[in-house]
């Protein structure tokens, strides 16, 4: 097939729900994707926050392709050796020392468990959510994103189980008695890299111990490391009730997980909750390489310094975020399309905020790489 033909039957055999660029990689390696015509380029976009140890990491690919040739599948019904120490690993890494961790295959569906398990453990059904807030496309989920185009997608569920906030505002009245659960990602990626502020942090814990209702951070673009912490609330020396994490956990293999501290995690009971395919050996091989790796090279240390060497080379700008998940202040659509067509160098945008270009590098970017692409944005930016 050539190039083009790969394109027209993309188009004529795919439901159209993506707007697709002119980039058709097959090879990718470190920070690096490969076009089908040879052309390179350097990814900031990490695959949408995926590839957080770089392309096609070999210990991560070796473990899926030994994984795959002892035991390619078999259901939660059993206990596996890989599961039992994908969970341990992650586990010890998690801000309770009796954390508990469900497995399951995506974002969304991280984040429809963890507000499922709110609502058992509270007796309650309400959820406070937060405007520009991005929590996935099943409806659950989608119910509860902040950003207008996504969350009319999701109208069929009463206006009033869903109360939305502003995120950093003074005013928690919202958050009472009747909800279960408060849903909020630690930096707003799509809505434009906004993150909390320490004190609006400390300040939703607080309210949600109050009234008995659950906090849950959704940590599927952040966690594991992303921020320069294990889990964001390491930024705040604080801690939700609950994690929900995906994209980087498994580097690039489809993996999702619910972690809940002890109390939390005790009130769900047989039958309450399961998946196929969630926890599967091949996930749980993916996720334990990925951990041990991210260990050994202390990647939270990693995303301070990419982020510190980030603000140093683009003073003068305003930079925004976290660690590996950075915005920089500029027309952000225009920015990116000129970054790859230019430079090749891939970013990406934010639906939330047309003012912010965003930064998710893999961690193990090296320092040259982060260079050349920061002298391309400050080329293109003039
Ligand atoms: C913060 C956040 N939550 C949830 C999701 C949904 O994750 P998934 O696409 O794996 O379902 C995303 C995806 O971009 C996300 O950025």
């Amino acid at each position: 097939m050539r190039r083009l033909e790969i394109v027209a039957s993309g188009e004529r055999y795919e439901i159209p729900s993506y707007a697709r660029i002119d980039l058709v990689p097959v090879r990718a390696e470190g920070s690096h994707v490969y076009d089908f015509d040879g052309a390179r380029y350097l990814d900031l976009y990490g695959g949408h926050a995926v590839a957080i140890l770089g392309h096609s990491p070999a210990r991560v690919a070796d473990a899926i392709a030994m994984q795959a040739r002892d035991l390619l599948f078999y259901s939660n019904i059993v206990h596996l050796p890989v599961r039992a120490r994908a969970a341990e690993r992650l586990c010890r890494l998690a801000p309770w020392p009796d954390a508990k961790a469900f497995f399951c295959n995506s974002g969304t569906e991280a984040n429809e468990t963890a507000l499922k398990i709110a609502r058992k453990a509270t007796g309650r059904s309400r959820v406070v959510a937060f405007r520009g807030g991005f929590h996935g496309r099943t409806l659950g989920a989608l119910a509860a994103s902040g950003l207008p185009e996504y969350r009319e997608q999701a109208a069929l569920f009463p206006e009033d189980l869903y109360r939305f906030v502003e995120i950093n505002a003074s005013d928690l009245s919202a958050i009472d008695g009747t909800v279960a659960a408060v849903i909020v990602e630690p930096i707003q990626s799509m809505g434009g890299v906004r993150s909390l502020t320490r004190q609006f942090a400390h300040a939703l814990r607080r309210r949600c111990d109050e009234v008995g209702a659950l906090l849950v951070f959704d940590e599927v673009q952040t966690a594991p490391a992303r921020t320069g912490h294990w889990f964001a609330g390491g930024l705040w020396d604080m801690e939700p009730h609950m994690i929900t994490t995906a994209k980087g956990i498994a580097a690039g293999f489809p993996a999702g997980v619910v972690l809940a501290q002890g109390s939390v995690a005790q009130t769900v009971r047989t039958g309450d909750q399961g998946t196929t395919f969630g926890g599967g050996p091949l996930a749980c091989a993916a996720i334990e390489a990925t951990l041990l790796q991210m260990e050994e090279m202390d990647a939270p240390a990693r995303a301070r310094a990419i982020e510190e060497r980030v603000r140093r080379r683009l003073r003068g700008r305003e930079v925004l975020g976290h660690g590996g998940l950075l915005g920089v202040r500029c027309p952000a659509k225009e920015t990116v399309k000129r970054l790859r067509e230019e430079k090749r160098v891939l970013a990406a945008t934010c639906p939330g905020d047309g003012t912010v270009m965003r930064l998710l590098p893999p961690l193990t970017i090296s320092d040259a790489e982060l260079d050349e692409g920061l002298l391309a944005i400050e080329a293109v930016l003039g």
